[in-house]
């Protein structure tokens, strides 16, 4: 229903913007030809050397063919998963022939809005933040093309936010990525092809989760700790696989549905939205905690719309602030010894350039340490004996786990699992003699969003490019960074 909905709307708008020019904004899409020409496709080196270790770009993942690496660590963190929770509707969302308890067994975000875990042992996601009077900056969806403009906007307001990138858009955009980077913005993880995440079954959330991790560190050098499930899509299952690659959760307390806006249709009512965060602002509900509020890079419009909206967001909060500042943690990347982020009292000092209080509440969201229990050392779920309670209580033998995943996977991707396999093959066919370009004009967010088709969409995996690995120095990156800045 949402998704018909969404593209009629979808048709309506374009209809639509074909009789009313667009008002004033300066980044709306191909006005003046920068957007398109940010947009054109291009390869770069990084990206195309190493795609054959990748997924298909926009395709729903799998663990790919004789990746060792990943294959080990999906077996180590598949231990720890309960088979009592099994997938769930659609990749595309679709749920209607989901039977789901409405005491909600598996804190499923998508039926309850529950983010406090029924499994022991699991923190719970962030939603709401300890530091009063402060907003959690953070977009979804990038990195986008055209998103320069906007990046620039928040270099010259002093602003560093919290990016939860596409693995797929990370490889279509790699130049982008990198830019995130270098202004200083922390890089989280938005899977590798934004399909909700609980229809998956085990190893294909693992891998979507997992490419999307290697995307960002193969083309930023660093390897993030943070993710947000596309559409808050997340029940224990998801989380436990999250847990094991050392992601902590991000979900958000208030939605501005700003990717609603298709040229223009629903800018008043997402202004509006915005607007009801003012006013709860107002009335004092932010005196005892910060929220997250969910926005999005993931048109010209969406940011252009934060752009407007930034004035009034520094009046009704006291701060405006990066997830991990506003949780007053530092351990950003598995790479910690290279980055460290500041605290809050240091951060704000930093760019406020006054003192602040202590938090007055404590938020027990507060994650233990993700990075080092979940990638480098043991699996924090392993080591509580409460989520080994919890299969054991289910179905105690290995054997009982593949079965798991096996009929978790036939119970949701007959089809879309049959489908996938005919576009990989068909793709492969396609895109045999072309330049290599991982394919990004036809990407199903091209104003369908949230809906996805699998046709036309995915990169060719084999035939490599003959252009020789750059060394990828900072001066490389600089330079790459300065040519992308208009
Ligand atoms: C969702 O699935 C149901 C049952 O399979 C189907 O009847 C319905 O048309 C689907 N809805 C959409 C929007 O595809
Ligand atoms: C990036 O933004 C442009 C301009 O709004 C839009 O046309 C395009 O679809 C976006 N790309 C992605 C991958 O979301
Ligand atoms: C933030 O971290 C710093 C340094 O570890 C600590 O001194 C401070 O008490 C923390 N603040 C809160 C609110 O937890
Ligand atoms: C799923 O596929 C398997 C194997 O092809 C088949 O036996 C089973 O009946 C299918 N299930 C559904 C619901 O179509
Ligand atoms: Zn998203």
């Amino acid at each position: 229903m949402r998704i018909n909905f969404i593209a009629l709307l979808s048709i309506v708008s374009w209809i639509s913007a074909q009789e009313t020019p667009q008002a004033t904004n300066a980044v709306e899409p191909d006005q003046s030809g920068e957007n398109a020409e940010q947009c054109t496709p291009y390869s770069a080196p990084i990206v195309q050397d190493n795609l054959g270790q990748f997924p298909p770009l926009w395709e729903t993942a799998k663990i790919v063919q004789g990746d060792t690496t990943a294959q080990n660590k999906y077996d180590e963190i598949k231990q720890v998963i309960p088979s009592s929770i099994k997938p769930k509707g659609t990749h595309d969302g679709n749920i209607s022939d989901v039977s789901y308890d409405a005491s909600d067994p598996d804190c499923w975000f998508t039926s309850s809005k529950c983010t406090h875990p029924k499994v022991d042992g699991l923190s719970d996601d962030l939603a709401t933040l300890p530091e009063p009077n402060t907003w959690g900056l953070g977009f979804d969806d990038g990195p986008n093309c055209s998103h320069n403009e906007f990046y620039n906007f928040l270099s010259d307001n002093d602003l560093t936010a919290t990016m939860f990138y596409i693995g797929s858009n990370v490889m279509n955009w790699p130049h982008e990525a990198q830019r995130g980077r270098e202004d200083g913005h922390e890089l989280c993880v938005h899977t590798w092809s934004h399909h909700y995440m609980t229809s998956f079954d085990d190893e294909g959330a693992f891998a979507e989760l997992y490419y999307s991790i290697q995307a960002i560190k193969l083309v930023t050098g660093v390897t993030p700790t943070c993710w947000r499930p596309p559409f808050g899509d997340i029940d224990d299952r998801i989380r436990i696989i999250a847990e094991g690659l050392g992601l902590r959760t991000v979900l958000w307390e208030l939605d501005t549905n700003d990717w609603k806006m298709i040229n223009g249709k629903t800018k008043d009512d997402v202004r509006k939205n915005y607007q009801d965060v003012f006013d709860a602002a107002e009335r004092g509900i932010f005196e005892d905690h910060g929220t997250i509020v969910l926005t999005h890079e993931i048109t010209a419009e969406t940011m252009e719309m934060f752009i407007e909206m930034y004035p009034n967001i520094r009046d009704n909060f006291d701060y405006v602030v990066p997830l991990s500042v506003a949780t007053n943690r530092t351990n950003l990347y598995v790479e910690e010894e290279t980055e460290r982020g500041e605290v809050f009292a240091d951060y704000v000092n930093d760019h406020y350039g006054s003192t602040v209080n202590q938090a007055t509440s404590i938020n027990t969201n507060i994650h233990p340490n993700p990075t080092l229990t979940g990638w480098q050392g043991p699996l924090a779920t392993i080591a509580n004996p409460t989520v080994a309670e919890v299969e054991a209580a289910t179905e105690p033998t290995t054997a009982s786990s593949s079965s798991s995943s096996s009929a978790g996977s036939s119970s949701v991707s007959n089809d879309s699992g049959n489908d996938d396999e005919e576009d990989v093959e068909d793709d492969k066919t396609e895109h045999k003699s072309d330049d290599n370009i991982p394919s990004q004009k036809s990407n199903p967010f091209v104003y369908n969003y949230p809906q996805n088709t699998h046709s036309n969409n995915g990169a060719s995996s084999g035939g490599h490019t003959s252009i020789t690995k750059p060394v990828f120095t900072m001066v490389a990156l600089f330079v790459v960074t300065m040519s992308c800045i208009r």
